[in-house]
């Protein structure tokens, strides 16, 4: 996380605490304008808790009063709620509604940050990381099957199927999404989907609110990189941002196989992640062979024997798009 979304986050959740706290005084207004009867009760509770202050003061004992004074103060607050509901108004209409009620839209619980504002700066600099991406170009619906129609893989498998069911599950991952939600490996020669369908996903939990880091795994981890070893502005924040966000995607692994630095790191990334029960989503070109030959055991028993694997299949559709795009301008 960045210190700027970090101020940022905090700056929005100030807002929230004081756009609160306006809304509820707009409200009070409007309830003394409209039930003089709740003003009047207000103002008699003021009245007796004032009197009681006083006698606090003067250090007399109060404590006879002080329950006499909640059990008004209780009465009170039920017939306001009475009188609200009876004029058409929710119960709770004078109460304060805060964006967080655990912190009261203040950022802070329990001594510590609120998971409000964590989250929320967390968003942010997702946000940041994911600049580049277009996002809106990749969808579900412009994700076409028509592409692999009437072709079959290797071992004879029909490449429509197999790509109807990678659909399927792709939209259903999507749609029940849960920061707990399973890891995917999606693997496949270039030009069949992958990316397209881990960004129509990425989409689709931005939707609900979720942050989403993508990027290729070769950007992330020279970013990783830069950081570790001080040359950037900002100490490890992509690394803690890569291991804590709810939905990680790291696209075209295999092509930094060859510096431990980078190894490791995605050790770190695979490992951490699974232990805290959060998903990956990896495509790569690599098959199952070349992935064991490249990795470690440690990463690749992990991520074979826990992640959902989907193949894509097909013939590489930028070339399948060109020869389309070539047929209709001669028919033009
Ligand atoms: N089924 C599809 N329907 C429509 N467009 C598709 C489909 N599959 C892929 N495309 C488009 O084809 C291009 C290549 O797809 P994509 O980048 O997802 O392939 P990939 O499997 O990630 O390839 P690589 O392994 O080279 O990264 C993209 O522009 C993508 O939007
Ligand atoms: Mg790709
Ligand atoms: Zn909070």
């Amino acid at each position: 996380m960045t210190e700027e979304s970090f101020g940022r986050a905090v700056q929005i959740i100030a807002d929230r605490r004081s756009h609160a706290k306006v809304q509820h005084e707009e409200r009070i207004q409007e309830i003394e304008d409209r039930i003089p009867e709740v003003t009047e009760i207000n103002r008699q509770l003021f009245r007796t808790s004032r009197n009681l202050m006083e006698i606090i003061r003067q250090g007399k004992d109060a404590s006879q009063r002080i329950e006499r004074l909640r059990e008004q103060n209780f009465q009170a607050q039920h017939m306001v709620r009475q009188l609200l509901e009876k004029n058409g108004y929710p119960a709770n209409y004078l109460e304060m509604h805060y964006t967080c009620e655990k912190c009261q839209d203040t950022g802070y619980y329990g001594g510590t940050y609120c998971t409000c504002l964590t989250e929320l700066a967390a968003k942010l600099s997702a946000k940041e990381l994911n600049r580049s991406v277009q996002f809106e170009n990749y969808s579900f619906d412009n994700f076409s099957l028509q592409f692999y129609r009437g072709q079959h893989g290797e071992n004879g498998k029909d490449c429509y199927q197999a790509m109807e069911r990678v659909l399927c599950f792709c939209r259903e991952y999507a749609m029940h999404f849960t920061p707990s939600a399973p890891s995917i490996l999606m693997f496949g020669k270039t030009g069949l989907g992958k990316t397209h369908l881990s960004l129509a996903i990425a989409n689709e939990v931005l939707r609900k609110g979720y942050g989403v880091l993508y990027d290729s795994t070769i950007n992330f981890l020279r970013q990783v990189e830069r950081e570790h070893f001080g040359k950037g502005v900002r100490d490890d924040d992509t690394l803690e941002a890569l291991l804590s966000c709810d939905l990680l995607i790291m696209d075209d692994l295999g092509t930094e196989f060859h510096s431990q630095f980078y190894q490791s790191a995605v050790y770190n990334i695979i490992n951490t992640r699974m232990n805290r029960r959060k998903p990956i989503i990896i495509s790569t070109n690599m098959g199952y062979d070349e992935i064991s030959y490249h990795y470690d055991e440690r990463i690749t028993s992990r991520v074979f024997t826990s992640y959902t694997c989907l193949q894509f299949l097909g013939t590489d559709i930028r070339v399948l798009k060109k020869q389309q795009q070539r047929q209709s301008f001669r028919k033009n």
